[in-house]
C-alpha cells in the first residue's frame, strides 16, 4: 500500500488522545507528505521585519526543497520570491543574510531588481522578452513586526489571522527592534516532536531549572484549556487588558494560529536568571539599545540558550525511543498536555482530507 492511502488509515483508526503512530515519527515518505500538505500549502512564520532593515536587505530560507529569498524593496515593501534563478535555475542568493542592490544570480549575472523584475540578461535572442523573466514571487504578509510567507500558488487568507494576531503584537514596536542575538539548533527528531515538545510544560520541572525560575508550570499557561476559569490567569488578563493589551487566549476555530498573553512568576519581568528586565523571546532589543549598557547579553540569553539545548535533547530522546520496534502510541495527559492533544488534532484534521483529494484513489475501506 503506498505511503498516501497508509497514512490515511492510520489516521483515521488512530486513538484521540494518544500519540502517533511510529511512521508519523519516523518514516521518509510521510515526512514527504507532510512537507507537501502543510509545509508547503499553509502560512509559515520565517522572521522579523527588523531583519530586513533596509532597501536591498536580504534574508534566504530553505523550506524542503524550496529555496526563498526575502528582501526589502526601494519602497520599503518586504517581498519574497522563489530563489531559482529564470535562466537555468541556479540560486541567486546564496548567503543567509546581506545586502544588494540588485539580485544578481552569480551563475551567468542576470540581473533582478529587489522587486523582483529581471533588469538585465547579458547577450540574449533580440525577440528575448525580460518581462516574462522575473523571480517567481511567493505569498507574502508582514503582522506586527513578524514575516510570514506562503508557498501554496491559492494561499489561504491571511486576513482573519492578521485581524487576531496584530493587536496583541503591535505594543511591542517590533518593527523598531533589533537582533541582539540568534542561536539556530538543529534538533534531531521529526517536526511534530518538536511542536508536541513545544505544547506542553509537562515536561518543565524535571527538565528546564532555568526556565521554571519565571514561567508557571501550570497547564492553563500553556495548554488550550482551562485557562478561563484559573483565577490567575483572568486576573493577568485583566490586568494586561486594563493596561490596553489584548490579552486573552485566542484560537482560530481550526486551530491554525492562536493569541495569548502568558505571565511570569511572582514579580519576574521576563525570561532571566534572575527574572529582571531584558528582552524575551528571540532576544529582540530596541534598535538603539546599547550592550552592556541598556541590557547584557548573557542575562539575556542564557534562559533560552538552555532551555532550548535542554529541549534539543528531550527531542532527540523522544525520536530514538519512537524507533524501537517496541512503540506503540501513548497516552497524552489531559491536565496538563491539552496543548499537544489540540496540536495532533489540528494536524489530523488538516491532512487527512488532503490526503484524500489529489487525484489518487481514495482509501477503500475505513478501519
Ligand atoms: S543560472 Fe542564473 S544567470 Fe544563468
Ligand atoms: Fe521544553
Amino acid at each position: 500500500m503506498d505511503a498516501r492511502n497508509d497514512m490515511l488509515r492510520l489516521l483515521q483508526s488512530r486513538k484521540p488522545g494518544y500519540s502517533l503512530e511510529q511512521p508519523f515519527y519516523t518514516d521518509p515518505d510521510y515526512f514527504k507528505l507532510d512537507m507537501e500538505l502543510i509545509w508547503y500549502r499553509d502560512w509559515l512564520f520565517i522572521g522579523h521585519d527588523c531583519e530586513l532593515p533596509k532597501p536591498g536587505s536580504y534574508i534566504t530560507v530553505q523550506i524542503g526543497d524550496y529555496p526563498v529569498v526575502l528582501v526589502r524593496d526601494q519602497k520599503g515593501t518586504i517581498n519574497a520570491f522563489h530563489n531559482s534563478c529564470r535562466h537555468r535555475g541556479s540560486r541567486v542568493c546564496n548567503a543567509e543574510k546581506g545586502m544588494a542592490a540588485k539580485l544578481v544570480c552569480p551563475y551567468h549575472q542576470w540581473t533582478y531588481e529587489l522587486d523582483g523584475r529581471l533588469l538585465f540578461a547579458r547577450q540574449m535572442a533580440d525577440s528575448f522578452d525580460k518581462t516574462q523573466f522575473g523571480l517567481k514571487p511567493v505569498a507574502c504578509e508582514s503582522v506586527g513586526g513578524y514575516i510570514f510567507i506562503c508557498l501554496a500558488n491559492d494561499p489561504a487568507d491571511f486576513a482573519p489571522m492578521r485581524a487576531m494576531i496584530e493587536p496583541y503584537l503591535l505594543p511591542h514596536r517590533l518593527s523598531e527592534a533589533k537582533v541582539a542575538f540568534e542561536s539556530t539548533i538543529v534538533e534531531k527528531g521529526n517536526w511534530k516532536l518538536v511542536w508536541e515538545n513545544n505544547r506542553e510544560c509537562y515536561h518543565c520541572a524535571g527538565n528546564h531549572p532555568e526556565l521554571c525560575k519565571t514561567f508557571p508550570e501550570a497547564p492553563t499557561v500553556t495548554g488550550v484549556q482551562g485557562a478561563d476559569s484559573d483565577p490567575e490567569m483572568l486576573a493577568h488578563w485583566a490586568k494586561c487588558e486594563a493596561a490596553g493589551l489584548p490579552s486573552r487566549f485566542r484560537i482560530d476555530p481550526a486551530g491554525q494560529y492562536r493569541a495569548t498573553r502568558a505571565p511570569l512568576l511572582r514579580d519576574a519581568v521576563s525570561y532571566t536568571m534572575n527574572g529582571k528586565r531584558a528582552v524575551a523571546t528571540k532576544w529582540l532589543v530596541h534598535k538603539d539599545a546599547v550592550e552592556g549598557v541598556d541590557y547584557d547579553l548573557a542575562e539575556l540569553t542564557h534562559v533560552w540558550t538552555e532551555t532550548n539545548d535542554q529541549d534539543r535533547r528531550i527531542v532527540e530522546e523522544n525520536a530514538l525511543g519512537i524507533l524501537s520496534p517496541a512503540y506503540e502510541p501513548g497516552p497524552y495527559s489531559e491536565l496538563h498536555e491539552g496543548g499537544v492533544i489540540q496540536f495532533v488534532e489540528w494536524y489530523a484534521s488538516f491532512i487527512g482530507p488532503r490526503l484524500a483529494e489529489g487525484g489518487r484513489p481514495a482509501l477503500r475501506s475505513v478501519a
